[in-house]
């Protein structure tokens, strides 16, 4: 497996602790205040987590400029997540991910495997929309990220879909390009990650998506083994 070691593997561990620690101690997730007497907010790990990521304001631009956090939508118990860049024009209006013309091919292509959106869990590195759609910043990944990983620490899936040259190369703490990297599994903590094209790269190079569909059997095989 071409698993590379990196932060990722500490910071997945890390979220992993601190999730356990927020389980007992009834903290909410990440917290943006200074403690006070207000009781912690209700609800499971999830609910904590959602309520905190809706509330961000880490990444002032992004906060000033955004419509909604886009915190992802689907199955919290799936057993295959896919991970985009960043919400786009539509998923800022609609606080929803992948609903533009790129998550319409992610549909199709969800449902070509025999599955619904609401049976897999679809999430972005980023949960606001960078202005203009320009690249996400460092910085906002720094950011970001740790909800990113709390969502898979929570969810658990057996694989995961990393959509593109940022989501794949964020989650396996690399530089390689999604060329490089797609077509096989990289483990990590029993969780299988697997980069592919990310669907708005197939609008423009419609002859990829026989590549795309040969990673998308990779999976199927996988959840069913
Ligand atoms: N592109 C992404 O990476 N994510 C979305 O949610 C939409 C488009």
């Amino acid at each position: 497996m071409g698993k590379e070691p990196g932060l990722f593997d500490s910071a997945l561990a890390q979220t992993l602790a601190y999730i356990h620690y927020l389980r007992e101690s009834g903290e909410e997730f990440a917290p943006a205040a200074p403690k006070s007497e207000i009781p912690p907010a209700p609800g499971d790990d999830w609910t904590r987590l959602k309520n905190s990521v809706l509330g961000c304001v880490r990444c002032s631009e992004l906060a000033r400029t955004r419509k909604s956090v886009v915190f992802g939508s689907g199955n919290a118990k799936a057993k295959l997540m896919f991970i985009g860049e960043a919400p786009g024009f539509d998923e800022d209006q609609q606080g929803l991910p992948f609903v533009g013309k790129a998550g319409q091919l992610l549909t199709k292509i969800i449902e070509a495997m025999g599955l619904a959106r609401q049976d897999v869990f679809i999430a972005n590195v980023l949960k606001c929309r960078p202005p203009g759609n320009r690249n996400p910043l460092p910085e906002e990944i720094m950011n970001c990220k740790p909800y990113l990983l709390a969502q898979i620490g929570l969810i658990r899936p057996r694989v995961i879909c990393a959509l593109g040259n940022f989501a794949a190369q964020v989650l396996l703490q690399t530089d390689r390009t999604i060329s490089q990297l797609r077509g096989k599994f990289y483990e990590f903590e029993g969780i299988k990650i697997l980069p592919t094209y990310h669907p708005a790269y197939l609008l423009r190079n419609p002859a990829d998506k026989k590549k795309v569909w040969e990673d998308m059997k990779l999976i199927m095989k996988e959840l069913e083994a």
